[in-house]
């Protein structure tokens, strides 16, 4: 994005690394470029140094540092993060990582201070511990545009209240419902998904720092402190898990993926319905794209990328737990491996989620070719041969007979409701007296069990829903308040 952009050139620009007093030559060129995650983790600056200054402030307090130093040491973070915020970073390859970038940028400007700022710490729980910080807000950022989705699809609902179409089982028209209630189905997919990540969320707020390399530190540290100057539930109970560990980011890669698996059914569904085929559904010229070669075509390619997508993510999540299998404990490079994905998969999805809104707002429902098709499907056959089991005929013979009539009426080419009352006569002893009512809305009302499709039921499934989303808005409220800010942190630092 700027000019200060780190290149893969510059790796090999003798820039390399000495690696301390262990280390009499440095890395080939051609390491620098592998090695660095500075190119990605870069993405993890605000969290590393507010990690940071917590880590420095605790390390003052604590007496491990003079007082003096923390306050120079949070002063230069300061500045560091303000010269990341201007975009007058300048991040280099040589740096390797986002830790050693902000350190090698302390120490030009606060000078040897700098130096203390790793004590007691290793880059092993300072990573866990970005990634971490980073998830939670991840996790209460996607919750929010997730809610928002659910309920984009129940103003679409309630905007088509009256709509009926037919009920698919195997792509083959089963029985009425309403449209509502189809669009409902994903709704409840989604806040599944919402409670899913509240699980993770549970399992991400846990501090790693104070493992250290692995086996937790020598000095006096207060690892409640840090835990609670960052907003973390708990402390890591065993220190060489917490380096290791990567299951919340895994977890968080399985609720993506499961995300965008529901969007991409959605996102078939809407293909489907918009074509000449079904004619269901079109979506706004602000939803679709034309053909190079072809003038008449209007294509639904957001609708594919939001069902193509799926594939990248699912990558993201069989990656990860790929690079975990057989890892010996506790901290192996390999683990560098886990934020691409991660953060790839957080983009593909959040703007997919944000997308669904605008889309589904400016979708024009053909509620007329839905009914035309409920009703041309025989998909009121269940109603007929239930009508008849009410009326004392055992329902496996009623199947039978309503199986004939419908043969008979495709031989004919007719339809349920075109049949006569002598017709209907004839078809059953029980239909004597008075035939059934064979209309969409008597087949969708009938239906009057809880989360079945009667309108009334409908109504108060959606009420349900409403309720749901406003309750998680607020946990995820709950969630921004707990968030350390930077700005809070360093207050705390000169008042304290
Ligand atoms: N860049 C590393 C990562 O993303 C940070 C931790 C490096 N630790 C180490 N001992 N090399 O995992």
């Amino acid at each position: 994005s700027s000019e200060r952009q780190i290149s893969v050139s510059e790796a090999t620009s003798g820039q390399s690394k000495l690696w301390g007093g262990r280390f009499a030559g440095s890395t080939h060129e051609l390491v620098d470029a592998l090695n660095a995650s500075l190119l990605f983790d870069r993405r993890l600056a605000r969290q590393d140094i507010t990690g940071s200054v917590a880590h420095a402030l605790m390390l003052g307090q604590q007496g491990i540092i003079s007082q003096a130093d923390a306050r120079t040491i949070v002063t230069g973070l300061k500045e560091v993060m303000s010269e990341i915020e201007a975009d007058l970073f300048e991040y280099r390859l040589s740096d390797e990582d986002i830790h050693m970038a902000v350190e090698r940028r302390l120490g030009e400007i606060i000078g040897p201070a700098a130096g203390r700022l790793h004590t007691a710490r290793s880059r092993n729980d300072q990573i866990a511990l970005d990634v971490r910080l980073w998830a939670r807000e991840a996790i209460a950022d996607l919750s929010s545009v997730l809610l928002d989705a659910a309920e984009a699809m129940l103003d679409l609902g309630e905007r088509e209240q009256d709509t009926i179409m037919p009920g698919y089982t195997h792509l083959q028209r089963a029985q009425p419902v309403l449209f509502a209630h189809h669009m409902h189905a994903y709704t409840m997919m989604l806040l599944r998904d919402a409670d899913r990540l509240a699980d993770t969320y549970r399992r991400v707020n846990v501090s790693p720092l104070g493992a250290g390399a692995l086996a937790g530190v020598t000095h006096p540290i207060d690892r409640n402190l840090t835990a609670g100057m960052l907003g973390f539930d708990a402390v890591s109970d065993n220190s060489l898990d917490a380096v290791a560990d990567r299951d919340h980011i895994a977890e968080l890669l399985f609720d993506l993926s499961l995300i965008a698996t529901h969007l991409s059914r959605l996102a078939e569904e809407l293909i489907l319905w918009s074509t000449a085929e079904f004619q269901f559904v079109e979506f706004a010229d602000a939803f679709s794209t034309g053909s190079s070669i072809m003038p008449q075509k209007k294509n639904a390619d957001i609708a594919e990328l939001m069902r193509g997508k799926a594939g990248r993510v699912f990558g993201a999540l069989v990656g990860l737990l790929t690079t975990c299998k057989g890892l010996p404990l506790t901290y192996n490079k390999d683990l560098q491996e886990d934020k691409e994905g991660l953060f790839d998969a957080l983009d593909t999805v959040t703007a997919l989620l944000r997308i669904l809104p605008p889309m589904l707002e400016t979708l024009t429902v053909n509620s007329d070719r839905m009914a035309e098709a409920a009703i041309g499907g025989f998909s009121l056959a269940t109603d007929v041969a239930d009508e008849l089991a009410r009326r004392g005929l055992p329902f496996r013979e009623a199947h039978e007979i309503v199986g004939q009539l419908v043969a008979r009426c495709i031989a004919e080419g007719r339809t349920l409701e075109s049949l006569t009352p002598a017709e209907w006569a004839a078809v059953a002893d029980e239909f004597q007296e008075n035939p059934p009512v064979v209309t969409l809305d008597a087949s969708v009302a009938a239906r009057d069990v809880t989360g079945g499709t009667a309108p009334v039921q409908v109504r108060a499934a959606y009420l349900r829903s409403r309720q749901e989303i406003a309750a998680r808005r607020e946990t995820v409220s709950g969630w921004h308040a707990s968030l350390p800010s930077l700005d809070d942190l360093l207050s705390k630092a000169h008042t304290g």
